[in-house]
Formats: C-alpha cells, structure tokens, sequence
C-alpha cells in the first residue's frame, strides 16, 4: 500500500468531554456522490478510535504542504495536539484546522467493523477548498509534494 500515493487529511471530533481529537489518516476515500458519501478508516488501538465511532458528526481535514508539521503531530502520541490557535469548530462542531487545502464536515452515516480497524462512513454536510493551496503527498513512507517539470 505505501506504493499507491495519497494525500494526508486529520480526521477530527469532539470526544465524550466535550475536548477536540483527531489523528492523521491517510485512508481517505470518496465512496458515492449522491447522497455524497467519503470514508476513512480508524485503527481500533488508536487512542482517538472510541471517541471517533461515538461521535456524530467529524471533519476531514485535507492538508497542504506546510501543515506537515501538523501531520507529524496528529500522528504522535502524549503530545498536545490542538495549537490554541490553529483551529475552531467548524459548522457541525468537529474541529477544523486553520490553512487546510480542504475540509469536509460530515455526520456519520454508519461505521463497518474491517480487522483491525473500523470504517468510518461520513455524509458530507460540508465542504470547501482552496484553489491557491498545493497538497502534503505521502508516497512509501515519506512526505512529498507535486512537482511538475
Ligand atoms: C501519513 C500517515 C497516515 C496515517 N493514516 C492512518 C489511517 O488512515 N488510519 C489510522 O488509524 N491511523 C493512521 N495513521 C496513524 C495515526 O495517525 C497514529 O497511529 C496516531 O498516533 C493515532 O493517534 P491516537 O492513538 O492518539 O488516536 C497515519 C499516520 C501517518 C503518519
């Protein structure tokens, strides 16, 4: 798999204390266009999966290129990973990160139970991008950008 190329995206909630979570997740996919339907699958051991499949509604944030070290956060644990000023709640609640290429904000339409993770399906209730932002790639286990000769 690391030799299929994607984007990277922080998939955020609001845990059961009412505090943001979120974690980096490359598993983002699109799953239908009407009603339009995305996923991304949670690993069951990840600190963040029971306040995920509890929530009702989550962001998929889509990142560019100068939030790797965003990124690199979300993915590393015992580190507080919501800057006080780099996010808000977006409409439906779930965080949203300052500067993302992209964001969706969805309910969840229903969860699968696939091995050792949990597919979350999400209606998209929002969404919106910034054609001026180029996309953080991870390609066989590192960080890349587009380039064109
Ligand atoms: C580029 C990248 C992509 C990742 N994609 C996923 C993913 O799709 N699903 C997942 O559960 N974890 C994924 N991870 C790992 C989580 O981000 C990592 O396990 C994180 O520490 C989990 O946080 P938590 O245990 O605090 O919930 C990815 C990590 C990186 C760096």
């Amino acid at each position: 798999m690391g030799c299929f190329a994607t984007g990277v995206t922080v998939v955020t909630c609001i845990g059961p204390d009412s505090e943001p979570v979120g974690l980096t997740a490359n598993s983002f996919t699109s799953v239908s266009l009407d009603p339009p339907l995305l996923l991304v699958c949670i690993g069951k051991t990840a600190a963040s999966a029971a306040a995920m499949v509890g929530a009702s509604h989550f962001a998929v944030n889509v990142l560019q290129t100068e939030q790797q070290p965003a990124s690199i956060r979300f993915a590393t644990r015992h580190e507080d990973r919501f800057g006080p000023n780099d996010w808000s709640p977006g409409e439906y609640g779930a965080p949203v990160l300052d500067q993302s290429l992209s964001v969706f904000e969805c309910e969840v339409h229903a969860i699968h139970d696939a091995g050792d993770h949990h597919m979350l399906i999400g209606h998209v209730l929002k969404a919106r991008f910034d054609a001026g932002l180029d996309p953080l790639l991870y390609f066989r286990g590192s960080y890349r950008r587009l380039h064109f000769d």
